[in-house]
């Protein structure tokens, strides 16, 4: 039986933005990686595993992952936070992995094996106009891809108006462009009616709203989209509003993917168990790796619901590789969303998932399958980008008032 000797973390990336959990145990050459990335807080959730949860699991059962989970969930007193979730995400992984390995099978095995050969993803289209955005759309549909998300440039594109278009009181604060809602309302069915109408129906097609409406104009961004037959809608709410997707409900069939930004059971317990959304979109690291995971996707197969973990770009791939091993085994598992990587990046993580004409594979080595290279992990750091602070996209309205990321 593996015990628990050492837990450190590796931070890896150009900004350093990527924390790398590894577990050490006492079985020659048995450990296990998991990820414990935040994009914003990386300095917090290393400190968190290093000083707080590691020293506690030296000399642990390695092989007690639902135990160790469950004491580590209330350690802290206070429990479902960004950064602890995020520490326990990573523990949680690597001690997935570090099972896989003691039992010679990859850790979909463990999940009750494969229900699937693959697992399909959904790419990321954008373009400032419909036209360029139709021939993107094009581009990932030719390469095999069976969804694409579909975007006018960044977040919030289509919503956006030169400030000098809009009225401003006279001491305006924002100097270029503003968030409007009815613009965004008007921009984004004229994007689908020129998709649909260019590329027809066949394929699936989704849209990020990334939290930009107000409650009312989601509702009605929603009943306008009906008629392009979305695969789904992502985030057309913040989750502090999370209850307009009841009316949302009664409005129209547009399906409903949201839930990147959850950190809290009360946050996705509701629109599950009241069939409010579709697809329901944690991070696995966010909600505490795969162990609650698994329950969510167990959750989700009893209400009808499917599953989508982000996957966004700060992702790393040590959290890819999680998301793909519930994918194969998880009925209900809906759609994988696509994160791809610079090659020294892939050189860093030996045995990382394959993306391949819009697939993801993973691999049959036991564990998780994916290990990293410490040196390259360090070479890929620049210092001065690691000391850069980070912050979510600040978008402001006409009268200056921020718009949520
Ligand atoms: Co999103």
């Amino acid at each position: 039986m593996a015990k628990i000797t050492a837990v450190k973390c590796i931070r890896t990336r150009v900004n350093g933005t990527w924390g790398i959990v590894k577990i050490l145990t006492d079985q020659p050459g048995l450990y296990g990686i998991g990820s414990a990335s935040d994009h914003y807080h990386q300095d917090a959730v290393i400190q968190a595993i290093e000083t707080m949860i590691g020293p506690r699991l030296i000399g642990r059962d390695a092989d007690r992952i639902e135990d160790i989970w469950q004491s580590f969930y209330t350690s802290g007193y206070w429990r479902n936070g960004a950064i602890t979730n995020t520490a326990l995400g990573g523990i949680d992984m690597a001690l997935w992995d570090i099972k896989g390995k003691e039992a010679g099978m990859p850790v979909y095995q463990l999940l009750g094996g494969a229900c699937r050969s693959a697992v399909p993803c959904y790419a990321h289209a954008g373009g400032s106009t419909p036209e360029a955005l139709a021939e993107a759309v094009q581009a990932y549909l030719d390469e095999g891809y069976p969804v694409v998300r579909c975007q006018l440039g960044g977040y919030g594109g289509g919503g956006f108006l030169p400030s000098n278009k809009t009225s401003r009181p006279e001491n305006a604060w924002q100097s270029d462009k503003v968030f409007d809602d009815e613009a965004y309302l008007d921009a984004i069915p004229a994007m689908f009616e020129y998709l649909r109408s260019t590329l027809g129906f066949g394929p699936k097609l989704t849209h990020d709203v990334h939290e930009h409406l107000r409650p009312q104009s989601a509702v009605a961004l929603s009943k306008r989209l009906e008629p392009y037959r979305l695969f789904f809608l992502e985030d057309v709410l913040p989750p502090e509003q999370i209850q307009w997707y009841r009316l949302i409900r009664e409005q129209c069939t547009t399906p409903q993917a949201m839930g990147e930004l959850f950190i809290n059971p009360h946050e996705w317990m509701p629109l599950i168990t009241e069939r409010l959304i579709d697809y329901i979109r944690v991070r696995v690291s966010k909600v505490g790796g795969i162990s609650p995971c698994r329950k969510i996707a167990a959750l989700c197969e009893t209400f009808g619901i499917n599953t989508a973990w982000q996957e966004g770009g700060d992702n790393d791939p040590v959290n890819q590789m999680a998301a793909v091993h519930l994918d194969m085994a998880s009925w209900s598992f809906g759609i994988q969303e696509e994160n791809h990587f610079r090659q020294d990046e892939y050189d860093t993580f030996p045995g990382h998932a394959i993306l391949k004409g819009g697939h993801i594979y993973p691999n049959d080595s036991p564990g998780l399958g994916i290990d990293i290279d410490e040196a390259l992990a360090e070479q890929l750091l620049v210092e001065h980008e690691v000391k850069t602070p980070r912050y979510a996209a600040e978008d402001r309205r006409a009268d200056g008032s921020v718009v949520r990321p």
